[in-house]
């Protein structure tokens, strides 16, 4: 455990961007370029999708990753007190502490990136739904031990999968290339020190205490996969955020997306025990499961 918070620590000095400096913000937006891969997008392929323009179809994709980023930023606002938290008993003097204060200094450049992100392409910033949101602030005092870093790797890892094939992408906007090729380059470090937490966060549980955190994993990260899209987003393009909702949630392509998105962490719940048979329904309900 110090062995690999004592490398990511060098890691992170050798490696880190600002994104103050590293991201030119006054550079104008082209309104041909998209805000995110159209394939990926929830309507992709649908009889709504097909009726749309162009030019629709790329304002909508500004508006559906800004609502991915915005949820981002809310997820690691939370993952920001879940550790804080954890950190309270930690030893000041170790580097333990020491890279997990690192990674909470690299999620507060990131919540400033994304919002900035947001504010530049002058589109709202969606957030969960209202309930969600209202849920997240009662999760931060919930969710502890393993399910805490449990549902921070998968949130990480499901955004870092999608970054990964949006930052190559010479179709999308610059300032969202780059704001996710430096969120890659610092989240392969999180997510080490997430999967180290869990193994150890895990060791020497009862059954039962098991049985709570696997809840607690399920519950948080379909909070989270649900909340990605904010249906508001399909109004920015007139459709109904209902109709919206309901085609995305049955199209054939999001659901592979958002599988695609959960292959590799969900491996790693499995092969730890937090995703047993009985919870692979709310997975499912997650869409990160098939
Ligand atoms: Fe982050
Ligand atoms: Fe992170």
């Amino acid at each position: 455990m110090t062995a690999t918070a004592e490398r990511l620590l060098k890691s992170s000095a050798r490696q880190s961007y600002d994104p103050e400096v590293d991201i030119d913000w006054s550079a104008p937006v082209d309104p041909s370029l998209w805000g995110m891969q159209p394939e990926r997008m929830s309507l992709y392929g649908t009889e709504l999708w097909d009726g749309l323009t162009k030019e629709q179809r790329i304002t909508l994709s500004q508006h559906e990753v800004a609502s991915i980023a915005s949820v981002g930023l809310w997820f690691e606002l939370l993952l920001m007190q879940m550790m804080l938290r954890d950190l309270y008993d930690d030893d000041p003097t170790g580097a333990h502490m020491h890279y997990a204060l690192t990674e909470v200094a690299d999620e507060c450049r990131h919540s400033t990136m994304f919002g900035k992100s947001i504010a530049h392409f002058g589109v709202p910033a969606y957030g969960p739904p209202r309930k969600i949101h209202r849920l997240g602030r009662l999760f931060t005092h919930v969710v502890r031990g393993p399910s805490s870093y449990a549902s921070i790797l998968v949130a990480e890892e499901i955004l870092d999968t999608w970054q990964r094939e949006l930052m190559k992408d010479e179709r999308v906007q610059p300032i969202t290339r780059m704001v996710a090729r430096i969120h890659v380059l610092e989240e392969a470090r999180h997510m080490t020190f997430a999967r180290d937490e869990v193994r150890r966060q895990l060791e020497g549980l009862s059954r039962a205490q098991l049985v709570v955190q696997q809840n607690l994993t399920a519950q948080t990260c379909l909070m989270v996969a649900r909340s990605l899209v904010n249906p508001k987003v399909y109004a920015s393009v007139g459709i109904d955020p209902r109709d919206g909702r309901r085609a995305a949630l049955g199209n054939p392509h999001y659901r592979a997306t958002m599988q695609w998105m959960g292959e590799k962490p969900l491996a790693f719940l499995r092969e730890n025990g937090l995703l047993p048979e009985n919870q692979e329904r709310v997975w499912r309900a997650s869409l990160l499961l098939g």
